[in-house]
């Protein structure tokens, strides 16, 4: 059997269901904007930035995240943001995403949430026309904050409510239960939104259980603490709930040590719809391929296991049926020389 190369996983088609747009802010691109927007950064020098990217859990990723994030003002810098991603989607041959953004980090800031929108949305309407890339929007709700700051989000995003497909919850999990936002979720499926959530990326498996019963979310984003509960296994498997899994994001913030005690094939076997993403991309050392090249190098991944992680991303999107199906026939056709 032959192994899995780079330049392969490269040519796959593929799609990505988590990603958040500031976590895609590459040092290069947070200097330009400090310069033309006057912000100052706590670096001298892009290998400075990288060298800070080195964490040892979730908070102490956070941030150094929010504090890039400082450099984005104007609806052009959201829009760069944006476009530099679905740039390297087109080299990667992602077709089809559907990124996080966090508002608050910038209307706290006293930026305007039509600013934010305005520019990505733009971005990826450009990408759908000049790259054939489609898209879904989500707004995540920072979890560390309050459900009263939650609720004043999803009020100012509501005149824009035509541009986003769902709501997610992201920031800080441990100590931030999902059920903390029951009611946000609940008004925000009144408006006729889908709902996802992080869960089980360094919190319990029960964050995953209350994620499903409370959020009613579509997806769980990481989940990998799932296998920590045997009847919340089944459940996954049965009700085929995905997990969008970001296998570089878990070991650059030590949810696993190793890429070789990932979990993430071992679900795939069990039957739990599984899929593949990059996270914070700029931050973890990797886009998409890089993330499927470290499964295939640490855990010897089969070309048939990227395939049907593929295919698990094409079922969980938020794609309408006739972009699912265009997307199955380009894995079914996708050329194996
Ligand atoms: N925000 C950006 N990346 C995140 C992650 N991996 N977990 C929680 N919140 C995030
Ligand atoms: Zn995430």
């Amino acid at each position: 059997m032959s192994t899995v190369t780079r330049d392969w996983l490269d040519r796959l088609p593929k799609v990505e269901l988590h990603l958040h747009l500031e976590g895609s802010l590459e040092p290069e691109l947070m200097f330009e904007m400090a310069q033309r927007n006057k912000i100052e950064l706590p670096f001298d020098s892009i290998e400075q930035v990288r060298e800070a990217y080195e964490f040892s859990n979730l908070q102490d990723f956070l941030d150094i995240y929010y504090q890039g994030a400082k450099v984005l003002l104007l609806e052009q810098d959201f829009y760069d943001l944006a476009w530099a991603y679905l740039k390297k989607c087109a080299r990667q041959n992602v077709v089809h995403v559907e990124p996080f953004f966090d508002p608050q980090t910038h209307t706290d800031r006293g930026v305007a949430i039509e600013t934010v929108i305005n520019g990505i949305s733009r971005a990826l309407a450009d990408g759908e026309k000049q790259l054939g890339i489609s898209s879904q929007l989500i707004l995540c709700f920072l979890r560390h904050l309050s459900e009263a700051a939650a609720f004043d989000t999803l009020r100012q995003a509501e005149p824009y409510l035509d541009r986003i497909i769902g709501v997610g919850l992201d920031s800080s999990e441990k100590g931030q239960p999902p059920e903390k936002f029951s009611r946000v979720f609940a008004s925000a499926r009144d408006l006729g939104l889908l709902t996802v959530a992080h869960a089980g990326e360094e919190g319990p498996a029960e964050y995953v259980w209350t994620a499903i019963k409370d959020l009613k979310v579509s997806r769980v984003d990481h989940g990998v603490r799932s296998v920590e509960d045997p009847e919340l296994m089944t459940y996954l498997v049965e009700s085929r709930m995905p997990l969008t899994v970001c296998p570089l994001s878990n070991t650059k913030l030590r949810v696993f040590d190793d890429m070789s005690r990932h979990n993430i094939l071992e679900m795939l076997e069990q039957g739990v719809c599984v899929t593949v993403n990059s996270d914070d991309p700029a931050y973890f050392g990797g886009y998409m391929t890089e993330n499927f090249d470290a499964l295939a190098q640490a855990l010897d991944m089969s070309h048939d296991q990227a395939r049907q992680l593929v295919l698990n991303s094409v079922e969980a999107s938020f794609a309408d049926d006739a972009r699912k199906q265009e997307i199955q026939a380009l894995v079914a056709e996708f050329d194996d020389s």
